[in-house]
C-alpha cells in the first residue's frame, strides 16, 4: 500500500486525488494544501505551496512513498530535487527539466536545436533591442515574459504600440518582476489550439488523448485570459495524420531532445500547440498536467493512475498499462463573478449533492467550514465534468449539472465544447 502526497490546491489536484482513490494499492492520501473537495477524500496538510522545505518535511513526517506535484512553481523551485535527495519518489521533473516551462527562452532554444516545429521568436534582455526588433517586424507579434507568470505572461497585441507598451511594462517597470525582465517576441499564429499531454520517464513516452481548453473569461473567446474556463476531450477536429505528427515530431522529439542534452525528465510533458495551415507549432511547454484539461482527461482513464505515476517516477513507465475510454468528457468551470480581476469569496455553495450520476464536481477555490458548509474561496471555484458517449451528450449533461449548483455571483461560460462555425467538434 502506497502513501501518496499530492501537491497543489486546484481542480487538477482534486481530479488527481479522486483518480488515485480508485487504486487498490493506495494507502493513505494527503493533499497539500488542498481545498474543500480534497478534504472529503484525503487528508489536507496545511503547507503553503511556496514552502518547499515545508513540503519535504510533510512528506517525511507522513512517511510518503510518492509525491505527485500538480503545479509548475514548486517544480521550478526544485521540489523534485529535494524529495529525491531524501529518497522519496516523485512524479514531476527536477528543476532542470521544469525549465522547459519556467524559461520560454530556453524552451525555444531546445526546439530550435532539435528541429521541433515552433512559433518563430527572438529572446531579449535589452528593452531597446526588443523595441527595435518589434519596429522592424512586418506584423504585430506576441510578447511573452520569459519566466513563470501563472498564465498571465503572454500578451497577444493588436497594434505595435501595444506591443511596445507591454515591453516597457515588463522590462522597465517590472510588472511581472524577474519573470518579465527577459522577453520572448514571437510571431502571431492563427489556427486552433490543442493540449498534447504525455506521461514520460525520459525514455518511454505514453501520450494521453488530446484536449482543448478555453482560456478567455467570456463566451466567444472574449475578455481577459484566465487560468482556464473549461475543457473537452477528445479533439475530434484533429485528423489522424496531425495527431501522429504531434506525437512523433513534437512530444517524442521533445523527450529525445531533453535526453540528448542530458536533462532527466519524469512526469508529464505537455506541449501547447497551435494547429496552423502550415501544420502544428508549439506555443509553449508545460512540465505538469494542465488545469482544467486534467479534469477532462482523468475521467477517461481506464487504468490505475497510481500504477502509472509510480512507474513513471521510478523510470519503469514501459511496464505500465495505460488505457483510455472512448467516451467524451466536457468540463465547465464555475468561477467567482469578477475573476480574473477582483472578486469576493466566502459564499456558500448550494446544490453540490443534487448532480446526477456520472457527473463529477472537482473543487478549486473552495473551503470546507467546520459546520460542513462548502464556501467559495478563490477565483475558479469548481469544474463540473460529465462523461458520455459523444461530446454533445457530455456537454448537455455538464450544463444540466451546472444549473443545479448555485453560489452568489457565479460566472461560467455557456459555450464550452459548443460546435462553432469553423469546426466540427463531433
Ligand atoms: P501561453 O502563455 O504561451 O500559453 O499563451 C497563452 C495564450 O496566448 C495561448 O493559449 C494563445 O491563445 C495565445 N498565444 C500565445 N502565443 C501565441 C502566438 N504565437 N500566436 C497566437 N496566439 C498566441
Ligand atoms: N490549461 C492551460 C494550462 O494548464 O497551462
Amino acid at each position: 500500500m502506497r502513501r501518496v502526497l499530492v501537491v497543489g490546491s486546484g481542480g487538477r489536484e482534486h481530479a488527481i486525488a479522486w483518480k488515485l482513490r480508485q487504486s487498490p494499492r493506495l494507502g493513505e492520501l494527503f493533499v497539500a494544501p488542498g481545498n474543500g473537495g480534497t478534504a472529503a477524500i484525503a487528508t489536507n496538510l496545511d503547507v503553503k505551496l511556496g514552502d518547499i522545505e515545508g513540503m519535504v518535511r510533510a512528506a517525511k513526517e507522513h512517511r510518503v512513498d510518492l509525491v505527485v506535484v500538480g503545479p509548475e512553481a514548486p517544480l521550478a523551485a526544485g521540489l523534485a530535487d529535494r524529495l529525491e535527495a531524501e529518497g522519496i519518489a516523485v512524479f514531476g521533473p527536477r528543476e532542470e527539466g521544469a525549465r522547459i516551462e519556467a524559461s520560454k527562452g530556453w524552451a525555444k532554444g531546445l526546439m530550435a536545436r532539435h528541429g521541433i516545429p515552433h512559433a518563430r521568436s527572438a529572446v531579449f534582455t535589452s528593452r531597446l533591442d526588443a523595441r527595435d526588433y518589434v519596429a522592424s517586424l512586418p506584423g504585430v507579434p506576441v510578447v511573452k515574459a520569459d519566466g513563470l507568470a501563472g498564465g498571465k505572461g503572454s500578451f497577444v497585441c493588436e497594434t505595435k504600440e501595444e506591443a511596445l507598451a507591454v515591453i516597457d511594462q515588463l522590462m522597465q517597470e517590472g510588472a511581472l518582476g524577474e519573470a518579465g525582465r527577459t522577453v520572448v517576441i514571437e510571431e502571431r499564429l492563427t489556427g486552433r489550439e490543442v493540449s498534447a499531454h504525455a506521461f514520460t520517464d525520459g525514455r518511454t513516452v505514453v501520450p494521453m488523448p488530446f484536449a482543448c481548453d478555453y482560456k478567455r473569461a467570456l463566451d466567444g473567446d472574449e475578455g481577459p485570459n484566465t487560468g482556464g474556463m473549461g475543457a473537452y476531450s477528445p479533439a475530434l477536429w484533429l485528423d489522424e495524420a496531425t495527431e501522429r505528427f504531434i506525437h512523433e515530431q513534437v512530444t517524442e522529439a521533445t523527450v529525445r531532445a531533453l535526453a540528448a542534452e542530458g536533462v532527466s525528465y519524469r512526469g508529464v510533458i505537455y506541449p501547447g500547440l497551435m494547429v496552423t495551415a502550415d501544420g502544428p507549432r508549439v506555443l509553449e511547454y508545460n512540465c505538469r498536467f494542465g488545469d482544467p484539461e486534467t479534469q477532462v482527461l482523468l475521467p477517461r482513464l481506464k487504468s490505475d493512475l497510481l500504477d502509472i505515476l509510480w512507474a513513471t517516477a521510478n523510470g519503469r513507465l514501459h511496464e505500465a498499462a495505460v488505457e483510455w475510454s472512448t467516451d467524451a468528457c466536457v468540463g465547465v468551470v464555475m468561477a467567482s463573478g469578477g475573476y480574473p480581476d477582483e472578486y469576493r469569496t466566502g459564499f456558500p455553495i448550494y446544490g453540490l449533492g443534487a448532480v446526477e450520476g456520472e457527473v463529477l464536481v472537482f473543487h478549486a477555490g473552495t473551503a470546507l467550514r467546520e459546520d460542513g458548509t462548502v464556501v467559495t474561496a478563490g477565483g475558479r471555484v469548481l469544474t463540473v465534468v460529465a462523461l458520455a458517449p459523444t461530446l454533445a451528450e457530455a456537454r448537455a449533461k455538464a450544463y444540466r449539472a451546472v444549473q443545479h449548483i448555485h453560489f452568489s455571483r457565479a460566472h461560467y461560460r455557456r459555450d464550452i465544447a459548443a460546435p462553432s462555425q469553423d469546426a466540427v467538434l463531433g
